[in-house]
């Protein structure tokens, strides 16, 4: 029995030298450990020994199990050891590797652009940005400022409505009506904002467009303030070569109305296809503003005058950068935006 002793015991050792993993590991421990492992066996046989035989195989049998014991869990821990520090290795980063380029930059789309220098040049004389709703008033948009019932402007065909007294905006001069309420006279205020008609979309049309609201409150103004404070805007945003002139035209919430053309960008004024010979491009609507207007927010149109001017953001983006048709300011194709 001691002799079958020593042979498990260096059975034992050499398999638990070549263990390389886990199972194996655990193999070996069923195999000499286990119900019906070698040892076991051989303690189980203890019983049919003679008294004095079983006590001397018994030390030595029980010492090689604690000794196994032992062995089989240092060797488990080592394992675990070493399948961490693999693992590891696996995951090492080579920080030397080169970085990926960040080639894909965000740009300010043109609409951006246009806009930062229209409220930019002013900024300058002293205008301050001042922001309104998208979905607005009926009365706001209409009623206060003059446009009465039955005006084409108000009908279904141009204008989105949400209920009988909520439209989308279909221009931003409700924002007149709305700093006019609001705000401390004397004051200058410059407001953007998205607007919204029944437009077929074509090269020139959007059912959703960007304008752009100036309005200018304070005692006797006069159409010269409206003429001086247009023309120093044009020459700011257009070049100081460019030319303008002032039609005569109407809006329900002005008086005098004059809409404002600058010389052709593109010829010139010598006339090209974008100025259909003409020489001059549209480029703003505005007036003097009724007195209608200033009463119905309240305030006395006999001590407060105004004027008031309005334009297309994307008509002013596409004459600076050259893009011949409006809807690709809507569509957002980042090859395109890209360009800016
Ligand atoms: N709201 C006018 C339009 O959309 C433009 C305008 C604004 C005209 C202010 C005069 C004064 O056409």
């Amino acid at each position: 029995m001691l002799e079958r002793l020593k042979e498990i015991r260096l059975e034992a050792a050499e398999r638990l030298e070549a263990c390389k993993d886990e199972a194996e590991l655990e193999a070996l421990n069923v195999s000499v450990l286990g119900r019906s492992g070698a040892l076991t066996e051989v303690l189980r046989a203890m019983g049919a020994m003679h008294k004095t035989k079983r006590a001397e195989v018994g030390q030595a049998a029980n010492a090689l199990k604690r000794e196994l014991e032992e062995k089989i869990a240092a060797k488990r821990k080592a394992l675990s050891l070493r399948l961490a520090e693999l693992k590891l290795l696996k995951e090492t980063l080579d920080i030397t590797e080169p970085g990926r380029l960040l080639c894909k930059r965000g740009r300010l789309h043109p609409m951006t652009l246009a806009y930062r220098e229209i409220r930019d040049a002013l900024v300058g004389m002293g205008f301050i940005p001042f922001d309104g709703p998208e979905v607005e008033l009926d009365e706001y948009c209409f009623t206060l400022l003059n446009i009465p019932p039955g005006h084409p402007a108000r009908d279904v065909q141009d204008t989105f409505y949400i209920n009988e007294s909520v439209v989308l905006r279909p221009h931003t001069s409700p924002c007149q009506i709305r700093s006019l309420k609001q705000l401390e006279p004397p004051f200058r205020v410059v407001i953007p904002g998205r607007c919204f008609r029944v437009d077929e979309p074509d090269a020139s049309h959007s059912p959703v467009f960007m304008q752009m609201e100036g309005l200018v409150v304070d005692r006797h103004i006069t159409l010269s303030d409206l003429k001086g404070t247009l023309e120093t805007f044009a020459h700011a945003v257009f070049g100081e070569d460019v030319k303008t002139r002032f039609r005569p035209s109407y809006f329900p919430f002005t008086e005098p109305s004059a809409e404002m053309d600058i010389s052709c960008t593109i010829c010139k004024g010598k006339g090209c296809r974008v100025c259909k010979g003409s020489g001059w491009l549209e480029i703003l609507g505005s007036g003097v503003t009724n007195p209608h207007v200033i009463e119905n927010c309240g305030l006395d149109p006999h001590e407060w005058s105004a004027f008031a001017f309005g334009l297309g953001v994307d008509r002013v983006a596409s004459l600076k950068y050259g893009i011949p048709d409006i809807r690709l300011q809507y569509e957002n194709d980042a090859r395109f935006l890209s360009q800016f």
